[in-house]
């Protein structure tokens, strides 16, 4: 399969996450990928890749020197003329708002299940976002080189469990001890090991079909009539493969494979390069929609990653980019600023190496260095006020106190807090009343982290306590009077966000109805669009 169009490079992007609930798989996969993509080889080398190389940069250098570890939130690898960007999803779901703003940056997902648990709790949390979003999402049943489940059953509980048709694009040829290979039912090819049944994926076949004596000669008796059962029973059961279906999210093609011995990595490349969607258009603030073909760069920053060494400030902003033609060099409007930033030093994160970006297009990724100017949510643009929207914050659901153990260090404290929410980890609120600032996260894992990298970075040991309070919600009003009124009644419950806009702080559930109900001209939301226009 090659490129079909170099007039139009975006049109050979490939901009994707992988989904996953812890363990199912996501870490090999995404390697297997890699390797299969060509960006690493076995031994961890990296090969040659033409022209790309000239224009390596000494930025690995920099990143050991200084200890950032950016490697894992993109790999970029370019197989047979496409050019493909896998976006790293944390997976635990501590980090979900992470996640979800990294999945606002894919034009299509992976979803891996482990063969023998099915659909796990994270797995259908993160899907729920994909199909928000209308990501499509390929399907990847993993570990078949184990005791899985049944394989219809498989695919009757993701039809059921995710109301999404799905489409068997490979069957596994046993499983576990009597797992034998995968077999392509469309192209009746058959992948298979030159070691038998213990052996990592080697060798292609050609079949005439699940009859081929290739197969009936070699496997066992029970196996290959379990193989033509299901491949029967597919085409009775299940719609044929359609392409529009995928795109817009209601049908799931589904490929069994395992990461571990190396079945189903190339039959999934070749999938996304052949029918997984060239990069979306992008919505925008005053009803635009940004689409690809535009000729100037529109991008915004989805994730912000700090340095972990505390002498240097640097951070990596990780701009997608909307339209246009990226030129490294480029003067670029920031918009939420308005102020103009020279990209200079644009990077591209390969596997195992970073590149200056001399050139990049719609569906890329580029990594912006800055001082903390660039952060979640922002737009960059070639002069036009545009603000990319669909960005979303969450009112966290845990908050805390902040207690300093050195009441000295004050300052470093709230440079720390404030650094940190700039990178998305951590929601801070200033009280109306009183100068305690008050830590929202999402899950307690993020609480930890807060505490290790402000001991780290910032040398400042700090505690948590809790809070009077547990949930937050943004306050909206149309008419601003009636809002300051209601501030002002209100001053012990408020606290402004990071953009001065005001939180009302409740107990628990039960206030949050009984004070919605008592005022409703007021809206409490639980989200807000992240766009900064302060
Ligand atoms: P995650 O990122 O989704 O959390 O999963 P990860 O890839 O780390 O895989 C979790 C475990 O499942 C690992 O085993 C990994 O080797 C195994 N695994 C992944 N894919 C396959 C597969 O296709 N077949 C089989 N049989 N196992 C697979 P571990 O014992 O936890 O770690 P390790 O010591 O093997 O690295």
């Amino acid at each position: 399969m090659s490129a079909t169009s170099t007039a139009q490079p975006y049109k050979t992007r490939r901009t994707f996450a992988i989904i996953s609930h812890p363990d199912a798989g996501k870490t090999t996969l995404t390697e297997k990928l890699l390797l299969g993509g060509g960006a690493i080889r076995a031994a961890g080398q990296v090969r040659a890749r033409g022209e790309r190389r000239r224009a390596r940069s000494d930025w690995m250098k920099i990143e050991q020197e200084r200890g950032i570890s950016v490697s894992s939130s993109v790999m970029t690898f370019e197989r047979d003329g496409y050019t493909f960007n896998l976006l790293d999803t944390p997976g635990h779901e501590d980090f979900s708002e992470d996640t979800y703003r990294t999945l606002t940056a894919v034009d299509a997902a992976i979803m891996v299940i482990d063969a023998a648990k099915g659909i796990e709790t994270q797995t259908r949390k993160l899907f729920e976002v994909c199909r928000l979003r209308d990501i499509p999402i390929i399907t990847f049943i993993n570990k078949i080189d184990r005791e899985g489940r049944n394989t219809l059953e498989i695919l009757d509980e993701i039809q059921e469990a995710l109301a999404l048709d799905v489409t068997p694009m490979a069957w596994p040829v046993g499983m576990g001890s009597d797992f034998f290979g995968v077999y392509d039912p469309l192209g009746k090819r058959y992948f298979t090991s030159t070691e038998g049944r213990t052996g990592a994926f080697d060798e292609l076949k050609q079949l005439s079909g699940p009859d081929d004596e290739v197969l009936t000669s070699t496997v066992f008796e029970n196996v290959l009539a379990e193989l033509q059962e299901n491949v029967e029973m597919g085409l009775e059961l299940y719609p044929e493969f359609d392409q529009e279906a995928f795109l817009e999210g209601h049908l799931t093609p589904v490929f069994f494979g395992s990461a571990l011995k190396d079945y189903g990595i190339d039959q999934v490349l070749d999938f996304i390069a052949a029918y997984a969607p060239a990069p979306h258009s992008q919505p925008a603030t005053g009803g635009r929609t940004i689409v690809p073909e535009e000729n100037k760069v529109t991008g915004f920053v989805f994730k912000v990653q700090a340095n972990m060494d505390p002498k240097h400030r640097d951070r990596i902003a990780f701009v997608r980019l909307c339209s246009g033609t990226f030129k490294r060099g480029m003067k670029l409007k920031h918009v939420r600023a308005g102020k103009p930033i020279t990209v200079s030093a644009p990077i591209f994160f390969f596997a195992e190496e970073r590149e200056l970006a001399e050139k990049a297009y719609p569906g890329d990724v580029i990594g912006v260095p800055n001082h903390g100017q660039l952060r979640v949510g922002d737009t960059l643009s070639e002069g036009e006020e545009i603000h990319v929207t669909g960005l979303p914050a969450f009112a966290p659901e845990i908050l805390r106190r902040v207690r300093l153990s050195d009441t000295m260090r004050v300052k470093q404290m709230r440079r720390g807090l404030e650094d940190l929410a700039e990178e998305g980890l951590v929601q801070i609120f200033k009280p109306a009343i009183g100068t305690n600032w008050i830590v929202g996260v999402v899950g307690v894992l993020q609480l930890d982290v807060v505490v290790d990298r402000l001991k780290a970075e910032y040398q400042t040991e700090i505690s948590f306590e809790t809070a009077m309070y547990n949930t937050a919600r943004w306050i909206e009003c149309d008419d601003k009077l009636k809002l300051d009124r209601f501030l002002e009644a209100n001053r012990a419950h408020v606290a402004m966000d990071r953009d001065d806009r005001p939180v009302y702080l409740f107990k628990n559930a039960w206030e949050v109805s009984y004070i919605s109900e008592k005022n409703t001209d007021i809206r409490f939301r639980e989200t807000r669009e992240i766009v900064h226009t302060s």
